[in-house]
């Protein structure tokens, strides 16, 4: 058969490191092993029940069977706006400051082709979630990462940017609590950014995917709680993790005007928003009660506790993660974030995600999704105990 070349463009996307992972493991499925997997980011709850049914309901209405508005339905805004009221008191004008997004990765992937030009500067969090990375070679950007180390608590240290990268920056990606490291920001972290940012006139795209998971007590901090947050940028939220509707793809974007204005513009191009039942089922997600969103939190701190318990029990000297539903293990020494990987998949049928696979400083650690039972959490660290590796 004719084959056609791919464009440039589609060349030099960056390398999909988790297909190979996911490969392995779908190999050992197939030969009979009982794998338990760790390395995904999926969450395995199903939505809540009074959400399925609204979309049912908004299934059968033939309003829902048209086009939708292409910058989305008013009451999803305003229902977004009540949200950003209720859970963090923030004031948002549904008409200006909210753009429909067809899941948060479609608007971390479209952010740099709106606000940058071929060798403008995007700064991005090294680990981070790599999704940032494809919207930056689209956009023709240049990346610039900013490490999130340990012993800074995995918050970027501006000092060590230097001044010539800053001018150039046009973007900086941030995401807490933080996947791969459950690492969590404050406000007065927003504070310091806010600052730098100004500075140099850099739009700040905070990643609030894990925003209702935040353990001991501590409610994670919007973005757009710090004072002129709003000036200097946007948050994407996403329902995926909140309301365990990731197969959904429902987001949105909420901030700065213009940059709310650029993201509608490019996906004036790109979609026709989503369909309506989905707009209406999101819509009973953030105004109907949050409760079934305080217990899926509940639920990720009960297995968090399980898991660090368990792997310390084990001589695994690992630290609890403050938030998001990811863990961020050092691995033994002697091995690499892929050979252990590699290592726990073939004599433990474990999968963890290997550290590197979210940047250069993500090497020497794994990435551990608690989205499975505590019984198969329990299960997963008596299989890595039988290794005597610690
Ligand atoms: C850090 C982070 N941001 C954004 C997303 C995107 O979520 P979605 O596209 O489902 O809204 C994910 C999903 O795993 C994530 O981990």
């Amino acid at each position: 058969m004719k084959k056609f070349e791919k464009s440039v463009r589609l060349t030099q996307l960056p390398e999909q490191f988790f297909a190979s992972l996911a490969k392995k493991v779908t190999e050992r499925v197939i030969e009979g092993h009982d794998v338990i997997n760790l390395g995904q980011g999926n969450p395995d709850l199903p939505t809540p029940d009074h959400i399925v049914q609204r979309l049912k309901k908004a299934a059968e209405n033939p309003v829902n069977h048209k086009y939708s508005p292409f910058r989305g339905m008013d009451y999803l805004k305003r229902a977004v706006a009540s949200f950003y009221k209720r859970e963090y008191d923030v004031d948002i004008n549904p008409e200006t400051e909210v753009s429909i997004l067809l899941g948060g990765k479609a608007g971390l992937v479209e952010i740099p082709q709106c606000l940058a030009n071929p060798g403008d500067i995007v700064l991005v969090p090294d680990p981070g979630y790599p999704d940032y990375w494809s919207g930056v070679s689209l956009a023709e950007a240049e990346m610039h990462m900013m490490p999130l180390l340990e012993e800074n608590n995995y918050l970027p240290d501006y000092s060590k940017i230097p001044e010539e990268t800053a001018q150039k920056a046009k973007v900086m990606f941030l995401n807490y609590p933080n996947n791969p490291t459950g690492g969590v920001a404050d406000e007065s972290f927003f504070k310091k950014t806010i600052e730098f940012a100004d500075k140099y006139d850099i739009c700040i795209v905070h990643d609030f995917a894990y925003g209702s998971i935040g353990f001991d007590g501590v409610k994670p901090t919007s973005f757009l709680q710090a004072d002129r947050a709003k000036a200097n940028g946007i948050e994407i939220y996403t329902l995926s993790k909140t309301f365990n509707m990731a197969g959904w793809r429902i987001g949105f974007a909420v901030g700065n005007a213009s940059v709310i204005e650029g993201l509608d513009l490019l996906q004036d191009h790109l979609h026709v928003s989503l369909f309506g039942g989905i707009q209406e089922a999101a819509e009973e997600a953030l105004i109907a009660s949050y409760d079934a969103a305080v217990e899926l939190k509940d639920t990720y701190e009960k297995r968090r506790n399980v898991l660090v318990e368990e792997l310390q029990a084990i001589g695994w000297d690992v630290k609890a993660p403050k938030g998001s539903f990811f863990a961020w293990f050092k691995v033994p020494e002697g091995f690499t974030s892929t050979s252990f990987s590699d290592y726990l998949l073939e004599h433990a049928n474990v999968v963890m995600a290997p550290g590197i696979g979210f940047g250069k400083y993500g090497e020497g650690y794994v990435r551990v999704g608690m989205l499975t039972t505590e019984e198969r959490i329990r299960e997963a660290a008596q299989r890595i105990k039988k290794l005597n590796l610690f």
